[in-house]
C-alpha cells in the first residue's frame, strides 16, 4: 500500500527559523539512572515521563511534527530484562498518556517494525493511532523497533511487491513508501547523551537535517535548553547544496 507523501506545497508560509519537524534521539537514560545508583530501567521510566513536557515546549514554539527514537532495531541486543522493561514502560505510557495526548489534539503514529511486538502492545499502538488519527495538532511519530536500514529495505520490498516500474521510481515515490510518508523530512535532529552518531535513525530522511548534539542526558533535558537548541537552529544557514543567498 502506498501512502500519500507529506508535501510542503500549498502550505502556509512559515518562519524558516522554526523547524517544522524535530526528531530526537533520546539517549542517556541508562547513564542517568546509573549516576544515581538506580537500575537502568528507572532511567527509561523517567525518560518516558519527560516526553510530555518536551512536546508541550516544542508545540508552543510552532513545531508541527516530532519524531522520538524510543527503541531501535538494534536495542533487542540488550539484556532481556532491560528489553522487557522498556516494552512494559511503552505499554504503560500508551495506556496512561494516550488520552491526554488526544485531549491535546496530538496525532500519534508508530514508525517501525510491527512483527516483533506482542499482540497486546500492538493493540495499544493501534488504539492510540485510531483514536488520534484525525487530530490536527502536533504529529508525534514514535519510532519503536525502528531502524533506518530496515525501513529502506522494507520500502524496496513493497515497491517491488507493487510492481512499480523503473521509470516511476523517484524520490517522491520512495518517500511515499517510508514509514514517515505522512511527515516532511526532519529539519532538526537532536541527540542527547553526548554521542555523535546517527545510530540507524532516519537515514534517508536526514539528508539535509540540521544536527544538534548535547551531552545532557535525556531525562535532564529541560525547556530552557530546548529554547537554546531552537535558537541555534534559527541561526543556522541551510543551503541544500546551493550558495549563500545574495552571494
Ligand atoms: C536511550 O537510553 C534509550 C534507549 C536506547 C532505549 P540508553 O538506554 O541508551 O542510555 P545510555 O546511553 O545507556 O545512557
Ligand atoms: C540510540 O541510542 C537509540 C535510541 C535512543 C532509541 P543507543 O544507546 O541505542 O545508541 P548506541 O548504541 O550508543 O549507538
Ligand atoms: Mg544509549
Amino acid at each position: 500500500m502506498r501512502v500519500q507523501a507529506a508535501s510542503s506545497k500549498n502550505s502556509v508560509p512559515r518562519d524558516p527559523k522554526v523547524p517544522v519537524h524535530v526528531a530526537i534521539i533520546m539517549d542517556g537514560n541508562g547513564r542517568w539512572a546509573e549516576k544515581r545508583g538506580l537500575p537502568r530501567i528507572a532511567g527509561h521510566k523517567v525518560g518516558v515521563d519527560c516526553i510530555q513536557g518536551v512536546l508541550e515546549a516544542l508545540s508552543a514554539k510552532g513545531v508541527m511534527f516530532v519524531t522520538l527514537y524510543a527503541f531501535s532495531t538494534e536495542n533487542w541486543n540488550r539484556p532481556a530484562t532491560e528489553v522487557q522493561g522498556i516494552l512494559e514502560i511503552l505499554y504503560d505510557a500508551l495506556q496512561h498518556q494516550t488520552q491526554t495526548l488526544h485531549d491535546n489534539n496530538v496525532r500519534i503514529v508508530h514508525i517501525g517494525k510491527v512483527d516483533r511486538l506482542s499482540s497486546q502492545l500492538m493493540e495499544a499502538v493501534t488504539h492510540a493511532q485510531e483514536l488520534t488519527k484525525d487530530n490536527t495538532g502536533i504529529t508525534l511519530n514514535v519510532a519503536f523497533d525502528y531502524g533506518g536500514r530496515d525501513e529502506i529495505l522494507e520500502a524496496v520490498r513493497r515497491i517491488i511487491h507493487d510492481g512499480v516500474s523503473i521509470e516511476e521510481v523517484d524520490e517522491d515515490l520512495f518517500n511515499s513508501y517510508l514509514f514517515t510518508a505522512h511527515s516532511p523530512d526532519p529539519d532538526l535532529i537532536i541527540r542527547t547523551g553526548g554521542e555523535m552518531r546517527i545510530s540507524n535513525f532516519l537515514l534517508w530522511q536526514s539528508a539535509y537535517s540540521e544536527y544538534y548534539h548535547t551531552s545532557t542526558l535525556w531525562p535532564d533535558l529541560d525547556a530552557a535548553e530546548l529554547e537554546q537548541v531552537l535558537e541555534a537552529f534559527g541561526n543556522r544557514e541551510r543551503r541544500f547544496g546551493g550558495i549563500k543567498p545574495g552571494a
